[in-house]
């Protein structure tokens, strides 16, 4: 079965709404369900705009925010106030606009040496643990993708074991100039999640969209086909341009909004 999902739009605030009408009905189910939604943000451009409307009506009346557990899908080593921190710019564009307990905030600590990060972090993870994994099941991860199909902090190139093996890892990668020094969950976690959103926007992913997509399964060159929820679904929200790319008897089909 393929439970993968592709919607695409012609405009980038209807792209963000369908996005944080997901997270809102997915944050409900599991703090109805389980007592809490346990959520992985990201970082880069492509999520600002979900940030910028998380903290307007109707999502800010509707969110459970005091059931809402924040975790990272990945970090650049840096500090929490430095402008690249994918923490802070959530902090700064959202977070900090929500009526969220502080003590839900669990941030990979950027300003430590990456591998102390990521064992830290590592920790962090082991006290959501349920379902007899070593990190929590998380109910809703937002994910971007690179030009070069990286997604996360997770890039081309061999699979190292510590990503086979370990929750957390210390990654070390040159991207559009942003800090190198990174620290990623893996996809042993992410392939745990309830449900994975994939936020893709602009031409210049449209080759790497179809690659992953629908390009044979390469995971060393598409690090995005390295998440594959066992269990979970996957969301692709996308815009006309990345989306142009795909071949015309792409299936499943993708919805255009
Ligand atoms: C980061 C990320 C990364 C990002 C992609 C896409 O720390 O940079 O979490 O995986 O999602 O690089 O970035 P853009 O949205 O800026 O294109």
């Amino acid at each position: 079965m393929d439970d993968r999902e592709v919607r695409v739009f012609s405009d980038a605030d209807a792209l963000s709404r369908a996005a944080a009408e997901h997270l809102v009905a997915i944050a409900l189910e599991a703090a109805h369900a389980r007592g809490q939604a346990l959520i992985a943000l990201s970082g880069g451009n492509t999520p600002q705009g979900l940030y910028a409307i998380l903290p307007q009506l109707p999502y800010r009346s509707q969110s459970p925010w005091a059931q809402m557990q924040f975790f990272w899908g990945d970090e650049r080593c840096v500090p929490p106030g430095d402008p690249e921190s994918n923490y802070g710019q959530a902090k700064r564009e959202f977070l900090d606009r929500v009526p969220v307990p502080a003590e839900n905030l669990h941030r990979v600590k950027g300003e430590l040496e990456p591998d102390v990060a990521a064992q830290e972090y590592g920790l962090v993870l082991r006290q959501f643990s349920s379902d007899g994994l070593a990190w929590p099941r998380l109910d809703w991860v937002l994910l971007g993708m690179g030009a070069d199909g990286h997604t996360a902090s997770l890039f081309p190139g061999p699979i190292s074991p510590k990503e086979r093996e370990r929750p957390v890892i210390a990654v070390t990668a040159n991207y559009q100039g942003r800090p190198a020094n990174r620290v990623s969950l893996t996809p042993r976690v992410f392939n745990s999640a309830r449900s994975v959103v994939f936020l893709v926007t602009g031409e210049e992913k449209a080759d790497a969209l179809a690659g992953v997509l629908a390009g044979a399964p390469d995971p060393e060159r598409w690090p995005a086909q390295r998440i594959r929820p066992e269990t979970g679904s996957v969301l692709w929200l996308v815009d006309r341009p990345a989306a142009s790319r795909l071949p015309k008897d792409f299936r499943p089909a993708p919805v255009t909004f």
